[in-house]
């Protein structure tokens, strides 16, 4: 990992510190068979989207997450785009979106003409919380002619689409439980979650269709690239049937309807099945760097470590803590910048998408939760070849921002 450069606009401060080697957020670690398998390929010349590396790299993430079907696509968007539309959501629709997510998911619900509803993350695990689900469905909506409406827009509610994120599920039964007494299709967004486990079942494999994500920053990577899977074969051949541009007729060039050019290239799902023969290894990586960060940073006060719930096996994809600057006298963005100095790289949480530009629309109530986890969560290097030596020096910097600082509450009474 050392021999990775950072961009040099971002990374270029002078003084003995740039001396410092660059740690990065969350990058790939490719070192097993991505080599041998992508070379097959170029061997082969089976290079594009037909191949037998397509279909291999499908069969062991179906195997890998225990689903009867998946389908290959070039990111973990388009895979979103295709759930969404095997899922039948139409233009007019309105599907419930956690907000404190990447903004993918609420862009997909777009590109099919349906409108995102944002629902707020409950406070422990920073998912989207089931009791606000509850109370959307129960107090803002009705049943007419047999199908649920939003009683403000007069849409129809066609799904929920639960963001597993930082690699935690979500808490499924209840969503479940309210998907099935409203009818209503849910679409896991396990972009973030891959070999993350929910009771005794995989993310990916709790809801009707759910998608993954391979691009860098994954814990499996394929440079960029997605996957739908699903247990309902119809689904899934509508995927891949739309995921070919709709091609009914391969030799005259019929097609049925609009589709879109998604499929996966065999060059990706080569180094994907190489990726995926890794995954135990990342997991296991990411769980013990997640153990060192919090035993260091458990009884700091104002500082709250990631958590795993007892129903959820977590991947830690993206260790985050959670600074309340109040109590700690640093805000997350000003312990960034202490990193940044000491070449570490650092992020926060996305913009919560109820308050995106891309999705802000008329009246929005406030989602509390996720404005106060985007003010206060900073995500930490945690690639699974971080080695001992990093972790202690992002762990160093953290300690010594925080020792250094004095909590707002005390500078205000010095001041009085
Ligand atoms: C929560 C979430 N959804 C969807 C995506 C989209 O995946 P991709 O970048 O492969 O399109 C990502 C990641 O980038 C994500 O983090």
């Amino acid at each position: 990992m050392s021999t990775i450069t950072a961009p040099k606009n971002i990374w270029s401060e002078p003084g003995p510190q740039s001396e410092w080697p660059f740690i990065p957020l969350s990058v790939p670690q490719i070192a097993g068979n991505e080599w041998c398998y992508v070379k097959e390929c170029l061997d082969s010349g089976w290079v594009s989207s037909v191949g037998p590396f397509v279909e291999r790299f499908e069969q062991s993430l179906a195997t890998e997450v225990g689903s009867r079907y998946a389908v290959a696509a070039v990111s973990g968007t388009a895979a979103l785009h295709l759930a969404l539309s095997v899922a039948g959501v139409q233009t007019g629709d309105e599907v419930l979106v956690s907000t404190l997510s990447f903004i993918a998911p609420a862009n997909a619900v777009r590109y099919v003409g349906a409108w995102p509803v944002f629902i707020d993350a409950e406070p422990d695990y920073w998912q989207m919380d089931p009791e606000k689900v509850k109370s959307f469905l129960e107090k803002q909506c009705n049943f007419r002619n047999g199908k649920l409406h939003n009683e403000a827009t007069g849409r129809r509610i066609k799904a929920i689409l639960p963001v597993h994120v930082l690699g935690h599920p979500c808490e499924m039964d209840p969503l479940l439980q309210l998907a099935r007494k409203y009818d209503l299709a849910v679409i896991e967004d396990a972009t973030e979650s891959l070999g993350a486990g929910y009771k005794e079942r995989k993310t990916g494999h709790l809801g009707d269709v759910a998608c993954f994500s391979f691009n860098g920053n994954k814990i499996l990577t394929t440079g960029g690239g997605g996957m739908m899977v699903t247990d309902s074969e119809a689904w899934a051949r509508r995927a891949r049937y739309l995921s070919t541009q709709a091609k009914d007729d391969p030799v005259e060039f019929i097609h049925g309807e609009v589709g879109y050019n998604y499929r996966l290239t065999s060059l990706q799902a080569a180094m994907g099945c190489a990726q995926v023969e890794m995954l135990a290894h990342a997991i296991r990586a990411k769980r013990r760097i997640a153990q060192t960060y919090t035993e260091a940073f458990r009884s700091l006060p104002g500082v709250t470590p990631m958590r795993e719930a007892r129903w959820a096996f977590s991947t830690f994809w993206l260790y985050t803590i959670l600074l309340d600057e109040a109590v700690c006298g640093v805000s997350s963005r000003t312990l960034l910048r202490h990193l940044e100095n000491a070449r570490i790289q650092s992020r926060p949480l996305w913009q919560p998408l109820h308050l995106s530009p891309a999705h802000k629309r008329g009246h929005q109530d406030e989602l509390p939760v996720a404005e106060r986890l985007n003010r206060e969560a900073l995500s930490l290097p945690c690639s699974v070849g971080l080695a001992t030596q990093e972790q202690q020096r992002v762990v160093d910097v953290v300690l010594d921002t925080l020792r250094k600082a004095k909590p707002r509450r005390l500078r205000a009474r010095e001041n009085e």
